[in-house]
């Protein structure tokens, strides 16, 4: 039974498929495979987009979405195993997702890390726990990655420009007045680099370098599908000649749970901001951002409302990924 945890368990020609049916999808075509099935959405975060999309798309295709939100509508979940429970945690993953497996189709997760320890927050455990007791495919809703949005994010890069093969793709740390989840930044570098583009990491300095596991991952995906992988802290060079502008703010992993160390170097880089003097530097770059996105902080109100800007597209994108990923995963 194959899940979708991650992408990088996905081959490039898989994940096309998914985008394939996705787009027809979006051009109209129904489908019913979610007929008499049920899907488990279990939010330990909030969320706009992926709940809406998730909740909207199970039911286009004749499924029953039912929303959890564990420690609030539901009880609060223990996912650590061969401990003594006697934390704020009711019941143990282990019951839970065989419990939800029997009553539905599919279980998707929402998890962010913790932000205290990265080391333990990269296990990503909560989403591997549940896949281990699971007896149906579970899906990534974001946790340290957010596959979801990669493939929406592919998808509207193929609307907007054909083939990504060897296509100038910026990924660009933003200044946020909050250290933020890594997750998009991962998936950025995972889907641009399986789909061969040369992309380029842009961050203030060494100390917000991404996962060493995500940028191995880049260097994988280039070996095997080309293009090309660089890190720079030169903002105008990184813009120059862009096709694709993404922008994402990440706190800084050698500061994880120890933030107010990492505040006073982040609160000098809000020159990172997306703005139409630097997408000018670009090759008529198209912008975007996973959304929500704090206008006039990580990117202008001029950039957001730009022709180039395609969030809004990418963001319709979720509802037409994610109903053809649950209709493959369903089939299994
Ligand atoms: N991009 C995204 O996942 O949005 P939400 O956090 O609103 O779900």
């Amino acid at each position: 039974m194959k899940h979708f945890i991650t992408t990088a368990d996905w081959r490039q020609d898989e994940l096309q498929q998914i985008i394939d049916l996705a787009n027809e999808f979006k051009q109209g075509a129904t489908s019913d495979a979610l007929k008499n099935k049920s899907v488990a959405l279990l939010f330990f975060n909030p969320s706009l987009r992926t709940r809406t999309s998730f909740e909207l798309g199970s039911w286009q295709m004749g499924g029953h979405a039912i929303v959890l939100e564990p420690g609030k509508s539901a009880w609060p979940l223990e996912f650590e195993f061969g401990v003594k429970m006697d934390g704020i945690a009711e019941e143990h993953v282990a019951e839970a997702a065989q419990v939800l497996s029997r009553y539905c189709d599919l279980i998707c997760i929402r998890a962010f890390p913790k932000f205290e320890d990265w080391q333990e927050d990269r296990q990503d455990n909560m989403i591997k726990a549940f896949a281990k007791y699971s007896t149906v495919p579970v899906i990534n809703m974001e946790t340290i990655t957010h596959p979801c949005q990669e493939l929406a994010h592919m998808q509207a890069i193929q609307e907007k420009i054909g083939k990504p093969q060897n296509k100038k793709y910026l990924l660009t740390w933003t200044y946020h007045p909050k250290p933020l989840n890594t997750a998009v930044a991962n998936s950025s570098l995972l889907i641009a680099s399986k789909f061969g583009m040369d992309v380029t990491l842009l961050c203030p300095s060494n100390d917000y370098l991404l996962d060493k596991r995500y940028m191995d991952i880049a260097k994988k995906n280039i070996e095997a599908y080309g293009g090309s992988f660089n890190v720079s802290h030169d903002i105008e060079e990184s813009y120059a000649g862009a096709e694709v502008v993404y922008a994402k703010s990440w706190g800084a992993l050698p500061y994880f749970g120890n933030w107010d160390a990492e505040k006073p170097f982040r609160d000098q880089q809000k020159h990172f901001i997306v703005n139409e003097e630097k997408m000018a530097l670009t090759n008529n770059a198209l912008f975007s951002h996973c959304l929500p996105l704090r206008r006039n902080i990580k990117a202008t109100d001029a950039v957001m409302d730009a022709d180039y800007c395609m969030a809004i597209d990418e963001a319709e994108n979720r509802l037409h990924v994610q109903k053809a990923l649950m209709s493959q995963l369903i089939k299994q």
